[in-house]
């Protein structure tokens, strides 16, 4: 049962649609003679619909849908003209009415119209509460340690205005990252930006980030804004920066420092106002010691650093991450998602993830979708270079360095024997040797080990 307001100055004709509303709609009803009382209506009332009379004495129609279009369309309104006027219909549509009917039609057709305003408000109304929750809502999976630890540093730094740089290997989420900054600080109704440096031929990548003046060059056949004055107002981020060229290097140098940019090719000096997030998956101390990359640029990037652990450092996460693509995935290909069945994931689970990270894990879970029809896809699924390491037949790392090799077996180590011990952590302790359950624990908690 939904309440509908009637606007329209004919008393008589008022009430027959009020009184045909409620007896064959089900709805209650609100009446008003002119858009003076109508307004007064609306302010005073919750109404679900209005139904509204163009030609009126005095204000007409059109000046209350105007007045309701710069409230926001917070209610559906039909309009009905007894002119037979299809150009004042198209008017009030474009001023926000959801319908039109003409006053000779029959009380089902009004109905209808209504019906179909409620239904479609409604829907409206739905589309706008997802659209804020997928705007707001973090697009990064896991609870592991790790990823509870990485939240934390995002929300602590998302409200500072200063450059942030984020740190980590290819495929493990660097880009929602710099997202979830963007979205939880305050220009997050600006817009967000990102400007891969990689990509960019080198003599198009300070164009790219600072626009030209025409004729700037070969082919500048008009002014165009850089990636700078894009993002202003919201966030820049500045991907793969340990490929920027030299030249940008030393002015994206000047531009953090005086806050304001220059086109190539001259021009007046234009205020920064972006945010700058910086990612790379390089080690920039060490492009700094290779002449690479620019220490006094890195000096201004690096008073923040984000470091995005690799998936291999939270593999508790796997099984959160696997059944959210499994849902992307099926939704892509229009199916319905499908399970993985445990041993799977253990099989998984016993991989590095070093090429390609979360990236990786996703494209593998899409060929096990492919592999087979199975409603639980199960270990046959994993492709043969991801099902050879399973746990317990060797398989330690034959690359990195002593200490991440050593971080690895010890993993092994201590998840092998909880495995065996059924995850009873005291047992488990006795048999590793260990004083007592707590410094398993401490352990476990260090090594992100916890039962999937
Ligand atoms: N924690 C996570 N939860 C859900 N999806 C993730 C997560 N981390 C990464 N992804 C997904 O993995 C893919 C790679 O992530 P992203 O592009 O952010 O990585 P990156 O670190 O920027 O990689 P590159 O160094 O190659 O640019 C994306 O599809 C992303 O949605
Ligand atoms: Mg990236």
């Amino acid at each position: 049962m939904s309440r509908i307001l009637i606007v329209e100055d004919v008393a008589a004709m008022r009430e027959q649609y009020a009184y045909d509303l409620r007896r064959l709609g089900d709805h209650t009803t609100l009446e008003a003679a002119s858009v003076a009382e109508a307004i007064d209506v609306l302010a005073s009332h919750p109404v679900d619909c209005v139904i509204l009379d163009l030609e009126m004495p005095g204000a007409d129609g059109f000046q209350l849908l105007r007045s309701l279009q710069e409230r926001g369309p917070e209610v559906p309104v039909i309009v009905y003209t007894g002119t037979g006027s299809y150009e004042r219909c198209v008017r009030a549509v474009k001023l926000g009415a959801y319908g039109f009917l003409d006053k000779a039609e029959p009380m089902e057709r009004v109905l209808q119209e209504v019906a179909s305003a409620l239904e479609r408000h409604s829907l409206r109304r739905e589309v706008a509460t997802l659209r804020r929750r997928l705007d707001t809502e973090s697009a990064l999976i896991g609870e592991s340690p790790p990823m509870a630890a990485l939240r934390e540093t995002i929300a602590r730094l998302a409200p500072i205005p200063s450059p942030v740089l984020i740190v980590g290997e290819s495929g493990t989420g660097k880009e929602l990252v710099a997202r979830d900054l963007h979205a939880q600080g305050g220009r997050a109704d600006g817009s967000f930006h990102a400007v891969n440096c990689a990509a960019l031929p080198e003599g198009l990548v300070e164009s790219e980030l600072f626009g030209h003046e025409r004729g700037a060059f070969t082919g500048a056949d008009r002014t165009r804004p850089g990636a700078f004055e894009r993002a202003s107002g919201g966030t820049l981020l500045l991907d793969e920066i340990g490929e920027m060229p030299p030249a940008a290097q030393a002015k994206l140098l000047r531009v953090l420092e005086e806050e304001r940019t220059t086109r190539v090719g001259g021009g007046r000096p234009i205020p920064v106002d972006a945010r700058v997030l910086a990612a790379t998956n390089r080690d920039l101390d060490h492009e700094v010691a290779e002449g690479r990359f620019r220490e006094d640029l890195l000096f201004r990037l690096n008073v923040h650093v984000v470091l995005v652990p690799p998936l291999r450092d939270r593999l508790d996460d796997l099984p959160a991450l696997i059944a959210h693509f499994l849902g992307s995935i099926a939704a892509r290909f229009g199916e319905r998602p499908r399970a993985m069945s445990r041993e799977a994931i253990t099989r998984l689970a016993a991989n590095e993830w070093r090429r390609n990270n979360v990236r990786e894990l996703r494209n593998v879970v899409e060929r096990m979708v492919i592999a087979t029809r199975d409603e639980t896809i199960g270990e046959d699924a994993v492709p043969a270079e991801y099902a050879g390491r399973s746990a317990g037949r060797g398989g330690l790392p034959t690359r990195g360095s002593l200490k991440e090799r050593k971080a690895a077996a010890e993993r092994r180590i201590v998840r092998e024997a909880l495995d065996r011990n059924d995850w009873h952590v005291t047992r488990t302790a006795e048999e590793l040797g260990l004083a007592d359950h707590a410094s398993l624990s401490k352990i476990m908690k260090r090594l992100g080990l916890r039962r999937t």
